[in-house]
């Protein structure tokens, strides 16, 4: 038997309707987008997209009455962030992110910096939580161009406080880029109403959908300064060899993961027809269930916020006598336990936690877990911290 407690890094498994679309895409439909006669399966790819375009500009809350063109397709967040801010961050211009931040925010930033970016990070407290009078306080003194920040953390859970910082930037005019890696799906992200210039998402977390598939919510006035990062054919304006400029065709080219979006586009009516605050509430639930197993637990360190915080069911730990690595083996060996350990991409968030250069071991709850799972996990960890206790 196996448990899997590694939903940080994919959710899984996948409501059933998700794979059934994918299958129903390639062995009934196929057709590539907007690169045919026209005929009905054309038609059907054309509408598949467009409707998956729709409603995850409604799942955001998205733009001038949640207009489909301004929902970009890409292949995962980490693209979809490149495509934001490589394409809106010039040489002179001053950006501004977190030291909670995954690679995919950070490893851009430093491409940038090279390039003559100047970047500010704010240092968050050793729970992963940032103060947001520390970026009031950077735009009363400092030019700032854009400030980019993850919802939540992918290695201990803490959630930001999203409204407020959305509101500081927009009172000082900063452009305010999400990454919503962790939480679309499982927190409730309204871009218009909190204003942010662009929400980058993936597919395959909390959004329940496949690998593969990803994307970029945009406010239009920002898609409009940002350049284009990606050209090349769009099955549209084809007599010109200039990128059209025009939205959804700006910031895509090439054919896109079409199966993808098929899974994708059943994953979000999955999260539509389940409710949001519902898949939110079971994986509460079970995260209080586990934290509250192990806490106290002698040779056990936790990291991040408390049960009851603002926090995703995504818990980083050490042990005092066995690094996290090992533990994650025996975790898997003994038990059929599948974990993360390590530094989870994130770096600085980990020097931030204080547990940098060894990282922790990650055990992240996801929807399909059941109360036996959680207990069975508990019962390793305890097992784990007493065997090898220091
Ligand atoms: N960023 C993903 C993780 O945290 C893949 O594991």
């Amino acid at each position: 038997m196996s448990v899997y407690l590694n939903n940080g890094a994919t959710t899984w498994p996948k409501p059933v309707c998700v794979p059934e679309a994918i299958n129903q895409f390639i062995l009934g439909r196929g057709a590539n987008l907007a690169r045919g006669s026209s005929s009905g399966r054309d038609i059907d790819t054309l509408d598949l997209v467009t409707t998956t375009r729709q409603k995850l500009a409604r799942f955001f809350g998205g733009f001038r009455k949640a207009d489909p063109r301004y929902v970009t397709f890409t292949g995962n967040v980490t693209e979809s962030l490149n495509i934001v801010m490589k394409g809106y961050l010039r040489s002179g211009h001053h950006a501004v992110t977190t030291s909670m931040e995954h690679n995919s925010v950070m490893r851009p930033l430093r491409r940038l910096e090279a390039g003559g970016v100047r970047l500010t990070m704010l240092e968050c407290d050793s729970r992963g939580l940032l103060d947001p009078g520390d970026l009031l306080a950077l735009l009363e003194r400092k030019q700032v161009d854009l400030f980019v920040f993850s919802h939540a953390s992918n290695v201990c859970g803490t959630i930001q406080p999203l409204a407020e910082i959305a509101s500081i930037c927009l009172k000082a005019g900063i452009p305010c880029v999400l990454d919503s890696a962790q939480t679309a799906g499982v927190c409730p992200i309204d871009v218009e109403s909190l204003g942010l210039s662009a929400c980058c998402f993936t597919g395959h977390k909390g959004m329940m959908g496949p690998p593969g598939i990803g994307g970029v919510v945009w406010e239009p006035e920002f898609a409009a300064k940002v350049f284009p990062l990606i050209e090349g054919g769009t099955g549209s304006f084809s007599d010109d060899e200039r990128h059209p400029e025009k939205m959804p065709d700006r910031f895509e080219a090439g054919t896109p993961n079409l199966p993808g979006i098929a899974g994708l586009s059943a994953a979000v009516d999955w999260i539509f027809e389940t409710g949001i605050d519902s898949i939110s509430e079971r994986e509460k639930r079970l995260g209080k269930r586990f934290f509250e197993g192990v806490e106290g637990t002698p040779g056990l360190e936790l990291y991040g916020l408390p049960a009851e915080g603002e926090r995703l069911p995504v818990f980083a730990m050490n042990f005092t006598g066995i690094d996290n690595g090992t533990a994650a083996m025996e975790l898997s060996d003994r038990w059929g336990i599948e974990t993360r350990p390590g530094l989870h991409c994130a770096p600085r968030a980990h020097r931030t936690l204080g547990s940098y250069p060894s990282g922790a071991l990650r055990i992240s709850v996801g929807y399909f877990n059941t109360e036996q799972e959680i207990d069975i996990a508990i019962e390793a960890v305890r097992t784990i911290a007493k065997e090898h206790q220091a």
